[in-house]
């Protein structure tokens, strides 16, 4: 079955982890996918495992908004409109510190990603959406912390919480233009993001997120987040926005 048959879609963070799988996913549903992230080398052995002639890679850090608006443009040039931006590209702070502790230089960091970046590229591909009269979705990945607080680092919470306001802000406006903006909102898995920062092993990892989850019997990979995007991307979502998709097992219902 193809889902997002013959729709472009943009994948920021698409050369690790969630946004990788997705990529991946979304060119099996027959979507044309562009990766924009800073990982140059791991963004184009994830373009080469597609396929390029379904898949292109672009050097992009959404910390800069020239960058954000040139790959809109080189999307756009190349096949003449966006349908689906996947704004997902994110990073955590390196340690759990207290309130107390907090650097504010690491604040402006995560910020500047998670929640700025995110911002430049709902703009920028709101901006290719409209003028071109696209009924577009745009999903964005934030996290259980926008729905349960005291398990993560106060800065990458902070990003979340605020980034789930843009998306219902921008789901708001965009809506008169059958612009879709929604959020999908993951518990832990063991990505890079946190088997780098944590220093442990992906298998670890997932002991302890399984020990704590609330679902037991299955262990969350990124691929099912990639498939619960692929639902707020396609036709299959088509009255869904303003909505944040917990992808958590009910942990967040449960709130443990
Ligand atoms: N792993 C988890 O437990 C978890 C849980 C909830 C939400 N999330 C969110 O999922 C998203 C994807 O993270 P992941 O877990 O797949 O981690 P990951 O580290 O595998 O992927 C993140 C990607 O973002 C890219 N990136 C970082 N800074 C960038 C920048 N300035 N410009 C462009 N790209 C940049 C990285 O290069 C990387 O490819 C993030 O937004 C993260 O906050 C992750």
């Amino acid at each position: 079955m193809s889902r997002l048959e013959g729709k472009i879609v943009i994948i920021t963070g698409g050369a690790s982890g969630i946004g990788a799988e997705s990529a991946k996913l979304f060119a099996e549903h027959g979507a044309r996918v562009v990766i924009a992230d800073v990982q140059d080398k791991l963004g184009q052995d994830v373009v080469i495992s597609i396929g390029e002639d379904k898949a292109s890679y672009y050097h992009c850090d959404v910390r800069n908004e020239t960058d954000v608006e040139n790959t809109v443009k080189f999307t756009v040039e190349k096949h003449g409109r966006i349908d689906v931006l996947f704004s997902n590209a994110g990073i955590v702070e390196q340690k759990q510190a207290s309130i107390l502790d907090l650097s504010l230089e690491e604040l402006d960091r995560v910020m500047a990603i998670n929640l700025r970046g995110a911002a430049a590229f709902i703009k920028h591909t709101a901006r290719a959406m409209v003028e071109r009269g696209t009924r577009g979705s745009i999903v964005c990945t934030t996290s259980v912390v926008t729905e349960i607080v005291g398990k993560a680092q106060h800065g990458y919470t902070a990003s979340k919480h605020a980034l789930l306001g843009l998306l219902r802000s921008a789901a708001g406006e965009l809506g008169k233009h059958g612009i879709r903006v929604n959020g999908v909102a993951p518990f832990g898995i063991a990505t890079p993001m946190l088997c780098d920062g944590s220093e442990m092993e992906a298998s670890k990892l997932e002991e302890i997120f399984s020990l704590s989850a609330n679902l037991k019997g299955v262990v969350l990979k990124a691929r099912h987040v990639a498939e619960a995007a692929l639902f707020l991307a396609s036709d299959d979502s088509a009255y869904v926005s303003g909505q944040n998709l917990a992808v958590d097992g009910g942990f967040a219902v449960v709130k443990p």
